[in-house]
């Protein structure tokens, strides 16, 4: 039966997390689409690439366990503490210190199970109502931002976001800046939270411009979230020079996913020890512990610092080599329209924007549908930010992780799709 059938009665919390979401819609429609046309061009997701070059490094790995020891059992065969693999824990401090001179213990590491938990974790720690009654929200100082953050609130209405200011830097390529004259910031905020790289945009927060959120938060007393899924030192899918920082008032997530393993549900939250403890206990009551299985995997290639070499020399160059090729594609297919590519700095996403499109992205994703091709319509990432604006449902996130071939393809329907639709406004 599916939920939409259902005739129980939930609670507040079952209702809230059944009720036919957006984006469980899109997924829903993502995953119908393809059982009716097998060779549907899948723009839409976040899958990293398989990198035969990672993926060999990682079956390594895993053989590497199987033929050690009792290893293996053990990884599979014992429960972790809450706070997650104590070994891992240990390496990843040591790593962290070493690489930056954060001088951190494994008392602020805590991993989840992957940082979509670590994100519900944290958000319902610090957002929604207090003891005393009082509303609390999460400040997303750039909007668009994350569409995994939408429904992640127990509470209703936890985000509130602000618009960007936008720099243009090329005839069709922008780029998002925090509008710090508009952000405001006051009683009812208890935390800032940021991806960078962000997903949808790939956009990457100046170094400046998070100096400044470290300023506010630390002023108003507030944390401040990265979402560091793209970021360094791993999986390090970022193409400028960035500066990563973490102090007690910042809580970093990481994540093994977009390194190439979404399968092994790990994330790795740093933060100060009232917070990872925190996040322990929510392990204990929600799931006894966090995943041994990617820790495990993972722990030889922290330790060898391996991850950094792969993240390095492999991830980065591929993502940065294919958003070049595919920047390229967007310009040819889309050339004499007014169309704008936000600046790719990181992650795996081309954020497009077509200026005064006469149709909306909604609409441009069924359109495109019909011509089997997926992307995402941009008017989903805006959690926080109810207020009408045009530029919501101007503007596209494709992924450019799937076979070259397909991507060229994809982009080449993108571009007569949205061709023909600014033609509809001449006509
Ligand atoms: C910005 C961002 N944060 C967090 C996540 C969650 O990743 P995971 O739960 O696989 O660690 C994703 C996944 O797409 C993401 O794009």
């Amino acid at each position: 039966m599916s939920v939409k059938e259902k005739s129980m009665e939930f609670t507040k919390f079952g209702e809230k997390f059944t009720a036919a979401s957006g984006i469980m819609q899109l997924m829903d429609d993502l995953g119908n689409a393809i059982a009716v046309n097998k060779d549907m061009i899948m723009l839409g997701g976040g899958n990293p690439s398989h990198i035969p070059e990672v993926q060999r490094k990682l079956r390594r790995q895993m053989e590497e366990i199987l033929a050690n020891g009792n290893e293996f059992e053990h990884l599979i065969g014992d429960y972790d503490p809450p706070q997650g693999h104590p070994a891992f824990l240990e390496t990843i401090a040591d790593y962290l210190n070493q690489l930056y001179g954060w001088g951190i213990s494994e008392k602020n590491v805590v991993l989840t199970n992957g940082s979509q938990t670590a994100f519900f974790y944290l958000f319902n720690l610090l957002a929604g109502e207090m003891v005393d009654g009082e509303k609390k929200k999460i400040l997303l100082p750039l909007a668009p931002e994350y569409i995994g953050y939408v429904d992640a609130g127990i509470d209703e209405d936890i985000f509130i976001a602000n618009k960007p200011n936008f720099e243009f830097i090329d005839e069709h390529t922008f780029k998002y800046h925090v509008d710090f004259e508009s952000l405001a910031i006051d009683e009812s905020i208890s935390a800032i939270c940021v991806s960078r790289p962000t997903n949808p945009t790939g956009n990457v927060l100046t170094n400046e411009e998070i100096e400044k959120l470290r300023e506010l938060s630390r002023n108003h007393d507030v944390p401040l979230i990265i979402d560091n899924a793209y970021g360094a030192p791993f999986p390090n899918i970022i193409f400028s020079e960035i500066k990563p920082v973490w102090d007690e008032n910042i809580i970093l997530c990481l994540s093994l996913s977009k390194l190439g393993m979404p399968g092994v549900r790990t994330g790795i939250i740093i933060a100060r020890e009232e917070i990872t403890a925190a996040v322990a206990s929510m392990n204990a009551i929600i799931s006894l512990a966090p995943v041994s299985y990617g820790a495990g995997l993972a722990l030889d290639l922290v330790r060898s610092r391996e991850i950094t070499r792969m993240s390095h020399d492999l991830i980065k160059p591929y993502y940065q080599d294919r958003a070049e090729k595919a920047t390229e594609w967007v310009w040819e297919a889309l050339t004499g329209t007014p169309f704008y590519i936000h600046k790719p700095e990181g992650a795996f996403f081309f954020w497009l924007w077509f200026k005064d499109l006469p149709i909306t992205s909604a609409e441009l994703y069924e359109r495109l549908k019909r011509r089997g091709v997926l992307i995402v319509p941009g008017h989903y990432f805006y959690p926080g930010l109810d207020e009408e604006w045009g530029h919501k449902t101007e503007c596209i996130r494709m992924n450019y992780t799937p076979e070259e071939q397909k991507v060229r393809q994809g982009i080449q329907i993108i571009g007569e799709e949205v061709k023909r639709a600014y033609a509809e406004t001449r006509n």
